[in-house]
């Protein structure tokens, strides 16, 4: 894992869009895993005020939520387009989610899954949940995963209802990109900000390789970049040999 402390979550999320950048440069048609959440809000912001070039990219987010139309303001597809996809000017037929409302969302998830697999993912952009999770892959889930439906915790629920009007309104289940799904990108590039993921930052760099936090199971990657600000930072016991590697967030001189 390379692990990139940054001293706060701007200098974070301005990191992360200088790693996006850098592959569209060099690969304008690459393909890219997305995210949603609040983590992600300034990095989506600052690839709109960037000149990055994302007409040829295709992209895949990781998860969304069953039941909700695409057209749902609390969708993942909502999110995207108001973020980052209407900003940028980014085709239906570029930008692939789950569809919320399939009448089959197992069939979703394995339809979603395949066209994942043809091609792969030059780039999987993560959150982390304050119990580890990655995409929706809550504690337990199994490592070799694919994309699936999965049962939100209620720890989740409650996490997220902020975006809802109603918290009983937040759905109970939600089609994800699997943790072995993830695991095949070719670069994972997971950021964390704050200090209610530090636990969690802690447990996926430090902490066994366990299916309780899934966000360990990156620890597997050959090329996972943690970009973390020091509030997430601040509950790693090897943090100083972490700045020492890559003393603010810069590539060591050899
Ligand atoms: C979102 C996702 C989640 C979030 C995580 C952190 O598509 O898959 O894993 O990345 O829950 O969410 P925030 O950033 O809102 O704390």
């Amino acid at each position: 894992m390379k692990l990139l402390i940054l001293p706060d979550a701007a200098a974070a999320a301005a990191r992360v869009v200088d790693e996006i950048r850098d592959l569209v440069d060099e690969k304008p048609d690459a393909r890219l895993g997305l995210a949603t959440g609040g983590t992600m809000e300034p990095v989506y912001q600052g690839l709109v005020a960037s000149d990055a070039d994302l007409s040829r990219v295709t992209t895949f987010n990781l998860d969304e939520y069953v039941g909700l139309s695409p057209q749902h303001p609390q969708s993942y597809r909502s999110f995207m387009e108001a973020r980052l996809f209407g900003p940028k000017r980014m085709s239906r037929k570029q930008t692939h989610l789950p569809q919320g409302d399939a009448p089959d969302p197992e069939a979703e998830a394995d339809r979603y899954e395949a066209q994942i697999a043809d091609g792969g993912l030059d780039l999987q952009l993560l959150g982390i949940g304050a119990n580890g999770h990655i995409g929706f892959n809550e504690p337990t889930s199994s490592l070799g995963s694919r994309t699936r439906v999965k049962t939100l915790t209620r720890r989740t629920r409650d996490d997220n209802a902020r975006f809802f009007d109603d918290p009983d309104e937040v759905p109970r289940f939600a089609i994800t990109m699997g943790i072995a799904t993830i695991l095949d990108a070719r670069h994972v590039v997971l950021l964390a900000t704050g200090s209610a993921k530090a636990e969690a930052v802690a447990a996926m760099v430090e902490g066994p390789l366990s299916a309780v936090c899934p966000a360990s199971a990156l620890q597997l990657h050959r090329r996972a970049t943690i970009v973390v600000d020091e509030a997430a930072a601040s509950s790693l016991a090897l943090r100083d040999y972490y700045e020492t590697v890559h003393p603010g967030g810069a590539e060591p001189e050899l």
